[in-house]
């Protein structure tokens, strides 16, 4: 039974899973803050849009602030928060390549505040968005949570592994709780518009080509966002104090030609290919093995690709121009 005084916030709640999260965490009668700072990495009126909904809710409170300022909110000190989901970061592998020294600054030093302000404000439990990109080219797949020596291959890969080893240090010193939840390629409605189907799907409808990374034999695990808020929210009643990491994917692998293919299906139409070098800093494949969290959060991942992408489809088709940038 899910007590209606549960106070969780969302860091980055206004991105695309962070949105999902709080309308799902809103459905089961939590109160939730949000605090976001709308970067520009893309646009911020598609952020505004993702939350216009939830605003309106009497439950919800959000700060339009950086999560780096987080220990001057007077608002939000008084509060007694049960959870954080942590999801605010800078997202996405290429970009961090050109940018990663504000990558790091912002990733690691918001992370940093973040923990201060849960010791600071007594906060047992915090869950924090992780990434497949952890296990960079790991060779043993499917990959799971045990494997030794991860060698992320890019800025922010390096930077998502660095905020598991602070969780980490941060639950031993302080017998708090810390849930690295590692996801796997995130799609769906209010997909970022940096993210592959995204750009792909904008292009095929406007008969552009577009530049893919490799021969087509890459793949990814993709994961459907409803099902990545399901294992999300399960992981807040896992209550095992301490570390702990669970890979949140679907468990299938999907090529890049494959996906493509089912995207041109749902789309009715088909793209104009270039194929150019895989970026050494890129996994060549992701895949899951969710045994972890299908064992201890009863995770079950329901939405396949094709169901997915159609979902995915319809609402870009209803979203309005600025949501295509
Ligand atoms: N989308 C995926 O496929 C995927 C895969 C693995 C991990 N993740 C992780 O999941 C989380 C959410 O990803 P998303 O795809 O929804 O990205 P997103 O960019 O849509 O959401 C992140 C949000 O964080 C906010 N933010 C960034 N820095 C901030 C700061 N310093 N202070 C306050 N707010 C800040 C942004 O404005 C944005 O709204 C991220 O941590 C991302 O790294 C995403």
């Amino acid at each position: 039974m899910i007590s209606a005084q549960k106070h969780v916030l969302i860091t980055g709640g206004a991105g695309f899973i962070g949105s999902h999260l709080a309308e799902a965490l809103l459905e089961t009668k939590y109160k939730i803050s949000i605090i976001d700072n709308f970067d520009d990495f893309y646009n911020p009126a598609i952020k505004q849009k993702n939350i216009q909904e939830i605003i309106k809710n009497p439950n919800v409170q959000i700060f339009h602030d950086d999560l780096r300022n987080i220990n001057s909110i007077k608002a939000l000190k008084s509060c007694k928060i049960d959870s954080v989901f942590h999801l605010a970061s800078k997202a996405g592998v290429r970009k961090s390549i050109e940018l990663s020294d504000i990558y790091r600054e912002n990733n690691i030093e918001s992370s940093i505040a973040l923990l201060k302000f849960a010791l600071n404000n007594q906060i047992k439990q915090i869950i924090m968005a992780s990434s497949s990109s952890v296990y960079g080219n790991h060779t043993e797949q499917p990959w799971h949570e045990d494997l030794p020596d991860l060698k992320p291959l890019s800025p922010y890969a390096q930077n998502k592994l660095e905020c598991e080893r602070l969780g980490q240090k941060f639950a031993s010193e302080n017998q708090n709780q810390f849930i690295a939840l590692r996801f796997f390629s995130v799609f769906g409605p209010r997909m970022r518009p940096d993210l592959a189907m995204h750009r792909f799907t904008k292009k095929i409808l406007n008969d552009e080509p577009i530049d893919l990374y490799g021969s087509g034999k890459s793949y990814r695990d993709y994961t459907y966002v409803s099902d990545i808020v399901a294992g999300a929210i399960a992981s807040m009643g896992y209550t095992k104090p301490g570390f702990e990491v669970f890979n949140l994917g679907y468990g299938e692998k999907v090529t890049l030609s494959e996906m493509l293919s089912e995207l041109e299906h749902v789309i009715g139409k088909h793209g104009k290919y270039h194929h150019i070098p895989m970026l050494k800093e890129e996994s060549f494949g992701t895949w899951s093995d969710c045994g972890k969290a299908k064992n201890r959060l009863a995770y079950n991942p329901k939405t396949n690709l094709h169901s997915g992408l159609k979902a995915f489809f319809e609402w870009y088709k209803a979203m309005s121009p600025e949501n295509s940038l």
